[in-house]
């Protein structure tokens, strides 16, 4: 038993990621046997600065019994420092044994399989399961990190960070001057931070112009209304579709054919906003003609014409009546659930966040004071002093 220290025991796949280790044949008499193949294995892995799939063959692998259990300990730690999942092939029925009972005790699978061909087989579905959920787990969606916003001697944002999830519904809350328009106008690069930074769907970045942002797929809609008021509710949303349209262009999408059908395309999208906000009868009116609930509404089909991945809404219920509120809060649930939206906004009524959000961030002068889901910043102390002491 000598000829476990030979390199080719050892082998890197790096196109799969993979270590095999060759067990095959191999005798392990003693506890000194073990320590010095698997410290080997140690002193290979650590060389290599990374984690590894472990593909561990043992045909006709002996391990003696008064050392089962010194082998299952330095192969469990060996994991645990460098594996990303193991898979062993051909254990005899006494290393089977072995492997099986660490592995019932530890509560780690012990993947076991007659020839090398099942085990690649069920290392690469493996991987597969592990990029799945590496990747939905490790894209951030929304990272705002240390960010400080100064209007000469104002701070308007001091060192806030937080995190939106693909997906949710987020609120930012906090008295009046908290910095919370601030805020959203940081994220979709109307301001720019003295220091911080945004991450939006793997891209960091410090500064960035609104035009990215829309091109990025964040919009917004405003605490006062920004509508062209003259113009009727049809053209106003077009006016968000054309964002869509150069978006189109600049990102080089695929030029599917004529403009006309572009054209159509267009039209289509904005109907379907139209009958989703359900405003259909208005369609013609001049924006300034209509109640303020109504232009609320017509300035939130203007940002989902742009089939935003990010919603930032900033108070979109504001000036409502009870009724109007309502509808709003039916509408932000209806369209996270139906095009998947991910919905930033800022609200005052406790109820309403209460209502939508599965995260709320508060803000006070500027500085992050909680974070959670709505009940548990509701219950914050921190948070009812600070409302307390708000003038509203
Ligand atoms: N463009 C600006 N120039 C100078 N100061 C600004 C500017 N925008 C915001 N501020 C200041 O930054 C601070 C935060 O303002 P912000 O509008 O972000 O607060 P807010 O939480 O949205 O308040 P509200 O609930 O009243 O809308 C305030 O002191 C405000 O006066
Ligand atoms: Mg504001």
């Amino acid at each position: 038993m000598s000829d476990w220290t030979y390199p080719e025991r050892i082998t890197f796949h790096d196109a799969i990621a993979t270590m095999e280790v060759d067990f095959s044949g191999l005798t392990f008499a003693d506890e000194a046997a073990v320590d010095a193949f698997y410290d080997h294995v140690g002193t290979r892995l650590t060389e290599t600065g990374r984690r590894w799939f472990f593909l561990v063959i043992y045909t006709d692998c002996v391990v003696a019994p008064e050392v089962w259990r010194r082998f299952a300990e330095r192969g469990k730690d060996t994991n645990i420092a460098h594996s990303l999942g193991s898979v062993r092939v051909d254990a005899t029925a006494q290393t089977r044994e072995a492997i099986r009972e660490s592995a019932g005790k530890e509560s780690f699978r012990s993947n076991i399989y007659n020839t090398r061909d099942q085990a690649l087989l069920a290392l690469g579905e493996m991987r597969k399961r592990q990029r799945e959920t590496h990747s939905t787990a490790e894209e951030t969606f929304l990272r705002v990190e240390n960010v400080s916003l100064r209007f000469g001697g104002v701070k308007a944002i001091t060192g806030v960070s937080f995190e939106i999830k693909r997906g949710e519904i987020s609120s930012i809350i906090g008295p009046n001057g908290a910095g919370k328009s601030s805020m959203l106008n940081v994220i979709n690069g109307v301001y720019h931070p003295q220091e911080g930074t945004i991450t939006f769907l793997g891209n960091v970045r410090r500064q960035m112009r609104p035009h990215d942002a829309a091109l990025q797929g964040i919009a917004r809609t405003f605490q006062n209304i920004a509508l062209f008021k003259g113009m009727s509710v049809l053209d106003n949303i077009m006016t968000g579709r054309n964002l869509k349209m150069k978006a189109n262009i600049l990102q080089q999408a695929v030029w599917l054919g004529p403009a006309q059908r572009e054209e159509l395309e267009h039209r289509l999208k904005v109907e379907e906003i139209i009958d989703f906000l359900e405003i259909q009868h208005i369609r013609k009116t001049p924006v300034g003609r209509l109640p303020y609930g109504l232009q609320k509404r017509v300035d939130l089909a203007r940002a989902l014409a742009m089939e935003p991945q990010l919603l930032l809404l900033d108070e979109p219920m504001a000036g409502m009546n009870v009724e109007e509120k309502q509808d709003m809060c039916r509408f932000i649930l209806d369209l996270n659930d139906q095009f998947g939206t991910t919905v930033l906004l800022i609200e005052h009524d406790m109820g309403v966040v209460m209502d939508l959000s599965d995260f709320v961030v508060v803000l006070d002068h500027g500085e992050k004071i909680a974070e959670g889901t709505a009940d548990e910043v509701r219950a914050d102390p921190v948070v009812i002093s600070a409302y307390l002491g708000a003038s509203h």
